[in-house]
């Protein structure tokens, strides 16, 4: 029998969901009222919930330097009163996390691993991990932490699109999640009630210009671009705050038995969609 799945958060990712979920829904109401929160719950009666609303600034991540009470409302009140109110009724829930917590190198080869402490810097990254360090010990509570999504089709928020409109894009490795693996993984996860953190990032690693090579490739042969260091970012004025930079390791996620596949693989795929829906 499919699964009722309830996504809360009408944006980028929670619109995706509920359209690429079978049976999913989405919801709009406000994650920090309780009340609110509870009417949905009661007149959708999910199976699992899924939270992909929160604060992630507009046009970036610097918003929430200056709107930080906004931010933590959204990202650590809304995240534990949605929390709280599918424990209530028993139902599980899937908070979608960020991999932005993380900055540099891990203390291990291999990448961050889910359960290694974080050291996040700008004050969005700093929501996140507060919400997780509560969520990850909750029965039927899982965290599913994405990176840098790549969708197959332009949006402002997808990856491809973004570092394509910048004339200086950094020269940095990173994890990163492919859209349409995201949700097999959602879907994954929901069906097994899986508890605790996962890393929902692709094997492998990319390099923002292995992403702009394929862009080039398929896309756009006239693209241009200048690499910088991650350092010149904000030298330059390009960025308030640092922005993370990191590995992740995905072990859980596939001792799960859930499968992303590889990111040269999964890349290729998201940029020859992504093409033929520009082409459109
Ligand atoms: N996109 C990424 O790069 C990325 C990476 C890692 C993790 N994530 C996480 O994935 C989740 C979804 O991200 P996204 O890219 O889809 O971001 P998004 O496009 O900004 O979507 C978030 C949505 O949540 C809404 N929202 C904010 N506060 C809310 C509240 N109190 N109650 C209900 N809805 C509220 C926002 O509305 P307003 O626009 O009106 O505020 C927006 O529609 C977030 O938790 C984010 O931290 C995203």
């Amino acid at each position: 029998m499919t699964m009722k799945t309830l996504v809360f958060g009408a944006g980028f990712v929670g619109t995706r969901l509920a359209r690429d979920l079978s049976g999913a829904t989405l919801s709009r109401a406000d994650i920090t009222d309780r009340a609110a929160v509870r009417d949905e719950l009661a007149r959708h009666a999910p199976d699992a919930v899924v939270n992909a609303a929160g604060k992630t600034g507009k046009p970036n991540v610097d918003w929430c330097e200056t709107h930080q009470h906004e931010t933590y409302r959204a990202n650590v009140n809304g995240a534990l009163t949605l929390a709280d109110a599918c424990g209530e009724r028993g139902v599980y829930l899937l908070h979608l996390g960020s991999g932005c917590i993380f900055y540099g190198d891990s203390p291990a080869e291999g990448g961050w691993r889910e359960d290694d402490y974080a050291n996040p810097s700008a004050f969005y990254s700093r929501t996140k991990y507060a919400a997780d360090l509560v969520l990850s010990r909750l029965p039927n509570v899982g965290v599913a932490r994405l990176r840098m999504p790549i969708d197959d089709s332009p949006s402002p928020r997808n990856l491809i699109t973004k570092l394509a409109a910048y004339p200086s894009v950094v020269d940095v490795e990173n994890s990163v999640t492919v859209v349409a693996d995201l949700v097999a993984a959602v879907a994954g996860l929901c069906e097994r009630r899986a508890a605790g953190v996962f890393h929902v990032t692709n094997p492998g690693t990319m390099r923002h210009r292995d992403l702009l090579a394929l862009y080039t490739e398929l896309v756009d042969p006239s693209h241009r671009y200048e690499l910088i260091t991650a350092e010149d970012l904000v030298a330059r004025g390009l960025a308030a705050k640092a922005r993370s930079n990191c590995v992740l390791s995905s072990e859980r996620l596939a001792a799960a038995g859930v499968t992303m596949r590889p990111i040269d693989v999964a890349l290729r795929d998201a940029m020859e969609r992504y093409a033929r829906a520009a082409r459109a």
